[in-house]
């Protein structure tokens, strides 16, 4: 659902006849979310108001998206993800159908301009867990329905989205918060920048220098913080990233396809453990986040993840609000009524 030049230029206010009462503000929709660059600063805020409401009132929104059918393609494992979408989209009223496509890559069997066509006829909404990036954007180029990037090798933009909302929960105003990442310059650092960058907060990201950030990225959440004041910082030492930091995030040393490095990674990233050690160096009342699976021994250790100041639980528990404001966005008034747009001028 992208590529509409017209809609580009003049991206049209929805005003969507199915929103619950009392939503502040109609966010205008990205039709699909493949990055947080999809969202502009202010629709990152009004997905959160949404989640909120979603999350202190669910019975209000039982039943909105009734009759919506989404697929989700998987070629990784889950167990959040998965959960997450299939709750909130059964809780919404809506029909999931999971595909398990960890066998073999999506368009092994036929090409992906050949299943977004016919995706589009039956279904309302895509969600993709791929290896490659280019496939999610793909789909999202070729279907006439919105696509969800559930995890790319590139981005995890609805988990970073929980967690900044995770952190809303516990600081309040986000532009007062220091989110401090160690460890692998990953699809999660890649999306938790994006999104700092969008919410106007101090990001310090700390990876060995051969594991750094994709400089495309960076390029992009720095054109974000322009416009929202937020400080990025992207280093390699890991004291330095977490010093002063309200909140330590960590995430697998061996992602999802690198599993076979494991052994190789685990001796170059051991200065980014986060232990106790390394909180020291944070706030005394610093947060400690991880996306999950945690690899405990690893990236953090037991004390860690199991002390009163981790959220990881809240965060997994949000991913479920989060992932229903989402499909609300994307869904609610309806397929065909959403511009297609990016929310940056420059995208
Ligand atoms: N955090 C996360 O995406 O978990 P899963 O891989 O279990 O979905
Ligand atoms: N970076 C991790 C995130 C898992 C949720 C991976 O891609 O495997």
């Amino acid at each position: 659902m992208r590529n509409d030049p017209m809609a580009v230029m003049n991206p049209p206010i929805i005003k969507t006849k199915t929103n619950p009462p009392g939503l502040l503000a109609d966010p205008v929709a990205p039709r699909d979310l493949i990055s947080i660059h999809d969202l502009s600063p202010a629709e990152v805020l009004s997905l959160f108001n949404l989640t909120s409401m979603l999350k202190q009132r669910p019975a209000e929104f039982r039943g909105l998206l009734a009759g919506k059918q989404m697929v989700m393609f998987f070629e990784k494992p889950s167990l959040r993800t998965r959960l997450t979408f299939e709750a909130g989209m059964d809780s919404l009223g809506g029909s999931t159908f999971f595909v398990d496509q960890t066998a073999s890559r999506l368009n092994a069997r036929e090409s992906l301009y050949d299943i977004a066509h016919n995706l589009e006829r039956w279904i309302d909404i895509i969600v993709l867990r791929t290896f490659s990036h280019a496939v999610v954007e793909e789909m999202a180029t070729y279907a006439g329905v919105p696509v969800i990037n559930a995890l790319s090798e590139l981005e995890h933009p609805c988990q970073a989205l929980a967690d900044f909302f995770t952190l809303q929960e516990h600081f309040g105003d986000l532009k007062k918060v220091h989110l401090a990442y160690v460890g692998d310059g990953n699809n999660m650092a890649h999306s938790l920048l994006l999104a700092g960058a969008s919410v106007g907060a101090k990001v310090s990201i700390a990876t060995p220098e051969r594991y750094g950030l994709n400089p495309v990225i960076v390029t992009m959440a720095k054109a974000i913080a322009e416009e929202t004041k937020a400080s990025l910082r992207i280093l390699n030492d890991p004291r330095k990233a977490v010093a002063g930091a309200d909140a330590v995030y960590t995430d697998a040393w061996a992602s999802m396809g690198h599993e076979h490095e494991a052994e190789a990674r685990a001796a170059i990233f051991a200065p980014y453990q986060v232990n106790a050690a390394l909180m020291q160096f944070a706030k005394p009342h610093a947060l400690f986040m991880h996306c999950l699976p945690a690899h405990r021994g690893c990236e953090v250790t037991d004390q860690v993840i199991d002390s009163v100041n981790s959220v990881v639980f809240d965060q997994a528990e949000n991913r479920l609000h989060i992932q229903k404001a989402i499909l609300v966005w994307l869904l609610g008034s309806g397929v065909g009524r959403f511009p297609a747009r990016s929310a940056h001028a420059h995208a």
